[in-house]
């Protein structure tokens, strides 16, 4: 065996030890929701209006096929030999999510909203679509990809139950059954954004010179209803404005995590690419409004000064 590839052995242990440690010290206290966690006959569908039913509905299409998307992660865990990532996929994010779209599917039925029937064509249509970003990605890219994905919905989840509990009034109080599910949902997203990220910077520690992998799959970055439920998410940008989901504090934190895990270049080579790539997304706006073409090299002096100003800018 050559030095080379012992020694990347040897790395790739290090991380699977120390994200192994990790999970064995949250997995086992972790179960997903229930519909029995949920006190059905306390719902008010009535204090809430069509556009938020209609939000509703898209997450419940969305978060009705987590193997698609786990396909993917788990191929990218043996892909690049990396058991923790099989692990938390098969252990916690798989069963966690599993579970999301079940009350919100429960809660649009009892509400009246959507029938049966409907909703589980729509689901068969999310199904037939399958999910194929992220083909061929490493552990690090894969990670990359859920850090943003849970800390969006994570977000998401956030704004609408503020946004509930802002229009409550003494007449019309907020469901109580709806907030719950949300708050429930929204913690659990943001473990999975933890671990993902925690991931992602374990393997920066024991090899930073795979950064590269980092800027790419954040560059090449999209929502999965783009691909799950084209129609509805055409939708998101109003929802977005109508529930105020803060974009600012979003890409707050998006800069500030890529700053740590791939410096001020990283930041800015990430942002140039994205806006070279894609149509401009109501969650990453701002962010591609700074474009330049002269990014191509990590090291470019263009990249830092991106970077600086982007992460000063927010
Ligand atoms: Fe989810
Ligand atoms: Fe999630």
């Amino acid at each position: 065996m050559s030095t080379s590839n012992s020694s990347s052995i040897a790395i790739r242990n290090r991380i699977n030890d120390e994200m192994q440690a990790m999970l064995d010290q949250y997995l086992p206290d972790r179960r997903p929701m229930s519909l029995d966690d949920y006190d059905w006959d306390q719902i008010r569908p009535e204090s809430v209006d069509q556009d938020f039913l209609e939000a509703i509905g898209f997450v419940t299409l969305i978060e009705s096929n987590p193997k698609a998307p786990g396909g993917q992660i788990l191929s990218a865990a043996d892909r690049s030999e990396a058991p923790w990532l099989r692990r938390f996929i098969t252990q916690t994010w798989l069963p966690e999510e599993s579970m999301h779209h079940v009350p919100f599917k429960e809660y649009l039925i009892r509400a009246g909203a959507y029938e049966k029937t409907f909703l589980d064509s729509e689901i068969d249509k999310v199904i037939q679509r399958g999910f194929d970003h992220g083909e061929g990605y490493t552990e690090l890219q894969a990670a990359t990809y859920g850090w943003l994905q849970e800390l969006i919905t994570w977000r998401f989840y956030d704004s609408i139950h503020s946004y509930l509990l802002s229009n409550a009034t003494t007449d019309n109080p907020a469901d109580p059954v709806l907030l719950k599910i949300l708050s429930d949902i929204a913690k659990q997203e943001n473990f999975h954004r933890h671990v993902y990220l925690t991931g992602a910077r374990t393997v920066l520690k024991h090899a930073p010179e795979r950064k590269g992998e980092v800027i790419s799959a954040t560059a090449e970055f999209l929502m999965p209803g783009h691909q799950m439920a084209p129609e509805w998410q055409l939708k998101a940008p109003l929802w977005s404005v109508k529930f105020k989901f803060s974009l600012r504090r979003l890409i707050h934190d998006i800069t500030r995590d890529l700053v740590e895990l791939a410096g001020y270049r990283g930041l800015g080579q990430a942002t140039i690419l994205y806006g070279s790539r894609h149509t401009i997304q109501w969650y990453l706006k701002p962010l591609v409004t700074l474009l330049n073409p002269l990014s191509r090299s990590y090291r470019s002096p263009v990249n830092y000064l991106a970077g600086r100003v982007i992460a000063g800018t927010f």
